[in-house]
């Protein structure tokens, strides 16, 4: 098993959440509005978040040799999409959760209706927020086809579409389609925005895009074991929901053993996987070799 740094990587994620959060603030502090929305829309985007996938665009850009001050904007645009659909998958017609980041979910603060709305607005917003990135404008064009792609109905949307309505006898392949959409869509997308940015080429991309896949799925596989073995306090989030809400996950499939064992399997293989792309990867091996141990 192959060892990592965790005080480096804590380093690395903390100095990415502010990097990230000094931007959000800038961009929602000057909203002038004819709503409340923009201070509900901060409220979610606000402290609590792990801010993995700014640190995924980051560290990609940074990987390929690119100034992450390039991949800035890239970098909100996924937080604020990823923020929208917590957002949304909090909402009481989807998993019914009251606890969020630490704090309550929006909607307990300011009615669904309201949380509906700053759920769109942080998904529109995003779009608006990617297109500031300074670089070409064919090349920026390519970065939003690839986040709209994975924010739509063929991955994220579709994906929650469907962890809502799963089949009675739902098999691992249609779990990992599953996931593929909901959660690694985003997180794989984090990756190319940031590849895109840092100037890779269309090899590397499409590298880095299935090994995105392969680490997204690893996320959600461990965001599910942490259902049943995290705590509230680590998680900012209920845990032990999943069962009882009838969810077909990994662990609600295999038992946690398994999943616990495919996690620590998959993880070596993305790390030494990572490790041997062109340019510099090491954080998102790290990353990747982190994701059993966390607890949040
Ligand atoms: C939670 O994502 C939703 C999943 C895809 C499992 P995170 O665990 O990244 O949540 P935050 O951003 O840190 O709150
Ligand atoms: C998250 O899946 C997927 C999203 C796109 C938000 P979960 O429903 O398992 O995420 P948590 O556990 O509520 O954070
Ligand atoms: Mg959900
Ligand atoms: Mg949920
Ligand atoms: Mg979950």
């Amino acid at each position: 098993m192959r060892k990592y740094d965790p005080v480096l990587l804590k380093d690395s994620l903390s100095s990415t959440a502010l990097w990230v959060e000094q931007e959000l603030d800038q961009l929602f502090m000057y909203q002038r509005s004819i709503s409340r929305l923009p201070s509900f829309a901060g409220y979610s985007l606000g402290s609590g978040g792990k801010r993995i996938r700014p640190f995924l665009v980051r560290a990609a850009c940074c990987a390929v040799g690119g100034d992450p001050d390039r991949a800035l904007h890239a970098a909100c645009a996924v937080e604020m999409i990823h923020t929208y659909s917590l957002i949304h998958d909090d909402l009481p017609a989807m998993d019914n959760d009251d606890l969020r980041r630490g704090k309550p979910t929006l909607h307990m603060t300011c009615g669904e209706d309201q949380a509906l709305l700053a759920g769109d607005l942080l998904l529109v917003e995003a779009f608006g927020v990617l297109l500031r990135t300074p670089l070409r404008p064919g090349r920026v064009a390519r970065m939003v086809r690839h986040l709209a792609s994975a924010a739509g109905p063929g991955y994220l949307v579709g994906g929650q579409y469907m962890d809502m309505y799963h089949p009675v006898e739902a098999d691992m392949d249609w779990i990992r389609l599953m996931i593929k959409g909901k959660t690694a869509a985003l997180i794989r997308v984090s990756l190319e925005l940031g590849a895109l940015a840092g100037g890779a080429g269309d090899e590397l991309i499409s590298e880095v895009s299935r090994e995105g896949d392969r680490l997204g799925y690893l996320f959600q596989l461990t965001d599910d074991i942490l259902d049943i073995r995290g705590s509230t306090s680590e998680m900012g989030k209920k845990v032990s929901k999943d069962s009882d809400l009838g969810k077909c996950n990994p662990v609600t499939k295999l038992g946690l053993d398994t999943a616990i064992k495919e996690g620590e399997e998959l993880s070596s293989d993305i790390a030494e996987v990572f490790s041997g792309l062109s340019g510099n990867w090491e954080n998102i091996s790290t990353l990747a070799l982190y994701l059993p141990d966390r607890r949040k």
